[in-house]
């Protein structure tokens, strides 16, 4: 596209219907706020720094957003063509296209928005419209086509007559402007409607009165790519339709996705081919997971890199790194700051934070290893528990290569075990174990033959 794009978001209504103190385009879909979702696409189809229109709690939306955006406030709402105005000082100077759209249609597409500026730019339009054809058309603006079929205006639900809301074509309010028509239409909007607004769609119906073919139409076959959300069974719905096309992304990327519906794949995370994803499965925040992983059922993995072919089975993982060819789970607990070199285990109702397990290491039942450096080929028992909190600080174990941790051992940090140490089962260990060592830490155990009978006969007599 050889002029820059300009976009506009409009983000300053309350939201009434979605009953809620946080403002509306702050609600998320797939995680993400859905006036974020709006500008992605809006970055992504070329726009540098779209300006959003805040004002219903607006420095929320700011916060939220950050600086790779510009802001208009708009104190007071009264209306969609009263928004455009507050953004009118920032377009002075631009004689390209401008996009705008509302701040509460998450699933609007970069690809969407290309297509509607590449027609704009083709046609020489003033002004083009996404419209599409809905079977519910309650609550759209209608699309007023004339005996040519061309756009004469886009009438408001509440300001249509009985035979205009019969009309299918609606407006998706997502527009490509020329920014001087725009400029030179938006001071001159009345507010005399049903609602009392200045709307944004009368500039449309002033520039298909100049005559010629001032206004285009782009017909965007999907509907769900321009679903309005504007309370929050629309919010569900659009949170179904977006998680349903991401799940289709990484399905035809080459991912098994098992069940679909129960499948929550976050729109950062990446997944390599032959990985298979089973139900009850959610995959969050910048994710990636590499190929021919078997993930779930079950299992919820955040802000993680796993490997190729790891296997996490009903288990938690939180910001941490999985090398490849690890078995995690059933009901382990991955935490923060976790590191499993390549082929390292970690079994059913084991927990790790911060801890770096060597390759081929092994905790497979019932351990907290926290804060913790666990080398090569270390096989650490079931139920051994890294005692890393004295009540003030934390303190790290270190153990090196090859050591076996038997059962039940509790380590007492700060604490350091030397290559091929052997730690026998139950010990309590406070002092750092030299290589090779045997540890028994445990009172010896002692054996009294006939011991019981003896006491039983005795309890007897005493209480005949
Ligand atoms: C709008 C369109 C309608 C279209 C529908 C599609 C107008 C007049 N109507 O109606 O034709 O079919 O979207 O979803 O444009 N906003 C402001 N300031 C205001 C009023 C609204 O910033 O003073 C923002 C809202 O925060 C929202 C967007 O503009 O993000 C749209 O407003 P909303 O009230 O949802 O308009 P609809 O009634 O859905
Ligand atoms: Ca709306």
């Amino acid at each position: 596209m050889s002029q820059p794009v300009a976009g506009i978001i409009l983000a300053a209504g309350k939201g009434t219907r979605m009953k809620s103190e946080l403002p509306k385009g702050l609600h998320s879909v797939m995680g993400l706020p859905m006036v974020e979702l709006v500008g992605r696409a809006m970055r992504a189809a070329g726009v540098e720094k779209p300006i959003v229109v805040i004002g219903h709690r607006g420095e929320l939306i700011q916060e939220a957003l950050g600086g790779c955006y510009a802001y208009a406030w708009q104190r007071e709402q009264h209306g969609t063509g009263h928004a455009a105005q507050m953004a009118a000082d920032q377009l002075k100077g631009h004689n390209g296209p401008v996009i705008i759209a509302p701040g509460d249609t998450p699933l609007l597409s970069d690809e969407m928005l290309k297509e509607l500026v590449v027609r704009h730019v083709e046609t020489r339009a003033k002004c083009t419209v996404a419209t599409s054809f809905v079977d519910d058309a309650n609550g759209y603006g209608r699309i007023v086509r004339d005996h040519h079929g061309l756009i004469e205006r886009i009438v408001e639900h509440k300001d249509a007559t009985p035979e205009q809301h019969e009309i299918k074509e609606v407006n998706a309010a997502v527009y490509c402007f020329d920014a001087p028509t725009l400029l030179r239409i938006l001071p001159t909007l009345s507010n005399e409607n049903a609602q009392g607004e200045y709307y944004l769609t009368d500039v449309i119906a002033a520039i298909a009165n100049e005559g010629g073919k001032g206004v285009e139409a782009l017909v965007v076959n999907d509907p769900d790519i321009l679903m309005g959300v504007n309370d929050r069974w629309q919010l569900a719905q659009a949170e179904k339709a977006l998680r349903q096309e991401t799940n289709k992304r990484h399905a035809l990327n080459g991912v098994t996705i098992l069940d679909p519906d129960t499948t929550y794949i976050g729109l950062d995370v990446e997944i390599g081919p032959d990985t298979i994803i089973e139900p009850s499965t959610f995959l969050l925040g910048n994710t990636k997971i590499g190929s021919n992983c078997e993930i779930g059922p079950c299992a919820k993995i955040k802000r993680s890199t796993i490997g190729d072919g790891c296997y996490v089975y009903m288990s938690h993982v939180n910001e941490a790194t999985l090398e490849g060819e690890n078995k995690v789970g059933p009901y382990a607990n991955i935490r923060p700051g976790t590191v499993l070199k390549r082929k390292a285990k970690i079994g059913n109702f084991v927990e790790v934070k911060n801890a770096t397990l060597g390759e081929g290491s092994a905790a497979n039942h019932l351990s907290y290893i926290g804060d913790a450096t666990v080398g090569i080929k270390t096989n650490v028992g079931a139920g051994t528990i890294t005692c890393n909190y004295d009540g003030f600080g934390k303190h790290r174990t270190t153990i090196g290569d090859g050591v076996f941790v038997g059962s039940n051992s509790t380590l007492v940090a700060p604490l350091t075990i030397e290559d091929g140490a052997m730690i026998a089962a139950g010990s309590v260990v406070t002092h750092n174990v030299p290589a090779d060592a045997l540890v028994v830490a445990r009172s010896r155990q002692e054996v009294k033959e006939g011991w019981v009978s003896r006491w039983r006969n005795k309890k007897q007599s005493e209480s005949q």
